[in-house]
């Protein structure tokens, strides 16, 4: 798991080799055993293989192109419906609950020799537009899923001391 989390990389090339169906759900199944508010479970991840509605879903994210060139491309949905309604006392838990499951779903691909790229900069309409994805279903975010055709290096972090605080907040 640790080699996972230091290794995994966002990956904006990919090979066209397909991936087996079995790899492909023991990676969904990650998602499926994450964590979630109340066990609410209230997330949904819709797996793209066409290549026209992958290119809908790439120009629908401001034209990351890379994002088609996967075999596929798994969209991450958040039903706010079906969520805890009150995590710390104000919010729906869809998003941080599909989140999680993308995360899980993220380090496990890694672990399967996959490559993913966390996508949030999209345009929600266009790609609601695009899956016909419900008025009261909230679009997460958005992954390529394929073999790496390139092994970035690590970017920066910032240090322990300047992310992590003891006691108070300060
Ligand atoms: C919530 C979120 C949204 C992101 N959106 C995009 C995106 O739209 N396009 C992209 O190329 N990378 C996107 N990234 C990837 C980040 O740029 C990347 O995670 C960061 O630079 C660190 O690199 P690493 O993932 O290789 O560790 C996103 C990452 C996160 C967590």
């Amino acid at each position: 798991m640790m080699e996972a989390i230091r290794t995994r990389r966002s990956i904006r090339r990919y090979k066209a080799t397909p991936v087996p169906e079995d790899t492909v759900k023991e990676v969904l199944n990650a998602a499926r055993l994450a964590p979630t508010a109340n066990n609410s479970q209230p997330w949904r991840i819709v797996v793209v293989r066409d290549e026209d509605t992958k290119l809908k879903l790439a120009a629908a994210a401001n034209g990351q192109k890379f994002i088609a060139q996967a075999p596929m491309v798994l969209v991450a949905c958040g039903v706010p419906d079906e969520a805890f309604q009150t995590a710390g006392g104000y919010m729906s838990s869809h998003v941080m609950d599909a989140t999680i499951a993308m995360d899980h779903l993220t380090l496990a691909a890694h672990s399967l020799g996959l490559g993913t790229c966390w996508i949030a900069w999209f345009k929600e309409e266009k790609v609601k537009e695009v899956l016909g994805i419900p008025v009261d279903v909230g679009v997460v975010a958005l992954t390529p899923l394929g073999y790496p055709d390139e092994a970035p290096e690590r970017p920066t972090r910032k240090n322990l001391e300047e992310l992590i605080m003891h006691d108070k907040y300060r």
